[in-house]
């Protein structure tokens, strides 16, 4: 008969570690357009990968993206490839777009994906000399995105931020609307100079990734 209590206060001790489990954020994974993504799987099934189940919900779909130990594109219509599973059940995507946005579900664990993107106006990456460009740089979010413990912070920067009048934005998680963004304006200067201008978000007191436009000044 002595058996039954401790046997209940073992699930007991489980349930509530577990409900624990269910109150932390949701972990964001932050990547740039262009760049590669690792989405860590929180519950790793054993012995191995196979049974492991990936769930896409974006803006536009919903469904599996790995299933029955195969990855399928049917969920991510914006892919034809560039997924891939880790030896840890991690998802790897390659060549990462503003449309892999979104929440991804690894047995029943969620991890967000954002995406930094930057797009200059006019587009050209050669231009002529004393010709203006006018840089964007977007962090893409996810739908109803709170994924970010809000002690923790994130915000978007320029990398040559010395300097002083280039604007930092503090606090993207509670930005609302979404998204946040910061824009610059800079003068080409110099014939055959070559301007690289680098995008960053940090979080958590960390650089989480960036992204570059390289222009390039015509002779
Ligand atoms: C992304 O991954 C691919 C394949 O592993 C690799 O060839 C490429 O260099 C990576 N790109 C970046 C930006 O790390
Ligand atoms: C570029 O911007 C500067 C500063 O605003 C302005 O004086 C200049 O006329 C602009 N150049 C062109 C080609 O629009």
């Amino acid at each position: 008969m002595a058996s039954i209590p401790c046997a209940l206060i073992v699930l007991l001790i489980c349930l509530s570690q577990d409900h624990m489990g269910v109150q932390g954020k949701t972990p964001t994974v932050f990547s740039s357009e262009g760049g590669n993504a690792t989405l860590p799987c929180r519950k790793v099934v054993p012995p191995d990968c196979s049974s492991t189940e990936w769930i896409y919900t974006g803006s536009k779909a919903i469904g599996e993206v790995f299933t029955n130990g195969k990855i399928s594109y049917t969920a991510v219509t914006h892919r034809a490839k560039g997924l891939s599973l880790g030896s840890d059940c991690s998802l790897h995507i390659t060549d990462v777009t503003t449309e892999d946005v979104g929440l991804y579900t690894c047995n029943q664990e969620q991890v967000y994906l954002s995406v930094l993107q930057v797009s200059a106006s006019p587009s050209e990456t050669e231009m002529e000399t004393n010709s203006n460009v006018t840089l964007n740089c977007v962090l893409h979010t996810p739908d109803n995105w709170d994924g970010i413990d809000k002690t923790k912070g994130v915000s978007m920067s320029w990398a040559d931020e010395t300097k002083k009048d280039l604007k930092i934005i503090e606090n993207c998680e509670t930005k609302t609307p979404p998204p946040c963004s910061i824009t610059r304006t800079e003068e080409l200067r110099g014939p055959n100079s070559v301007y690289t201008h680098t995008c960053q978000l940090t979080a958590g007191g960390q650089v989480q990734t960036s992204v570059s436009h390289t222009i390039k000044v015509k002779g």
